[in-house]
């Protein structure tokens, strides 16, 4: 495909080449290397977009719909805790190591604290206090409680909604799945066991459909 030609009839990339040797030799030499002057980093760079200030989004929480207003860098989990009050998830590593931020995005276990909610706005969020649509405990937050599957509880939440997306993929996980599937969250009071046969528990009762 040719490349468009402005009224000029010169092209973009005739424009480009042309300027070459300027660039070069506007180009500013730091540190033993060659760095462009701010001016030609510009007219390298014309792919990157600038966008400041903050935009308003809606986010499909929990089933109900919330109109926001964002900058483009917030993260999911900060628009969760700091203006929805929803602060089940939980701001630990910060960085998608831990887990601790687990929520559903469209049936799918992510990261809140690794996901901006500009990104986000047209998908389906459950947090876990939206797990339970009444006031009755899922199966999962109930076999948590049964078997003591926590210690300080603070990675809980995350383990929950991990186990929830895991058990409804595979419902009927082995030890090994069910470790496997949740070895994104971590427990810092090492309740390992305990988390893992409350994901069994769970299972067993989902199955039985109570
Ligand atoms: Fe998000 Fe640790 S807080 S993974």
């Amino acid at each position: 495909m040719p490349v468009k030609k402005g009224s000029s009839g010169i092209s973009r990339r005739d424009f480009l080449k042309g300027m070459g040797t300027t660039i070069l030799s506007t180009a500013v030499v730091t540190g033993g290397g060659l760095v462009p002057d701010s001016a030609t980093a510009a007219l390298l760079d014309d792919t990157v977009e600038t966008i400041s200030g903050r935009v308003k989004i809606s986010l499909r929480v929990n089933h109900k719909v919330y109109s926001v207003a964002v900058e483009p860098r917030t993260t999911l989990l900060e628009v969760l805790r700091e203006r929805l009050g929803l602060t089940g998830a939980k701001p630990a590593c910060n960085r998608g190591e831990c887990g601790a931020c687990t929520v559903l995005v469209d049936n799918q276990p992510m990261l809140a604290c690794s996901l901006l909610a500009v990104d986000v706005r047209d998908a389906d969020i459950i947090t876990v206090e939206g797990l339970s649509t009444d006031d009755t405990l899922t199966a999962v937050q109930k076999a948590f409680v049964e078997k003591d599957g926590l210690m300080c509880g603070f990675c809980t939440p995350g383990f929950v909604v991990a186990a929830t997306a895991l058990l409804q993929k595979n419902p009927n996980p082995s030890l090994s799945e069910i470790k496997q599937g949740l070895s994104g969250n971590l427990c810092r009071c090492a309740a390992y066991p305990k988390i893992f046969e409350a994901v069994q528990q769970a299972a067993r009762t989902m199955q039985r459909g109570k």
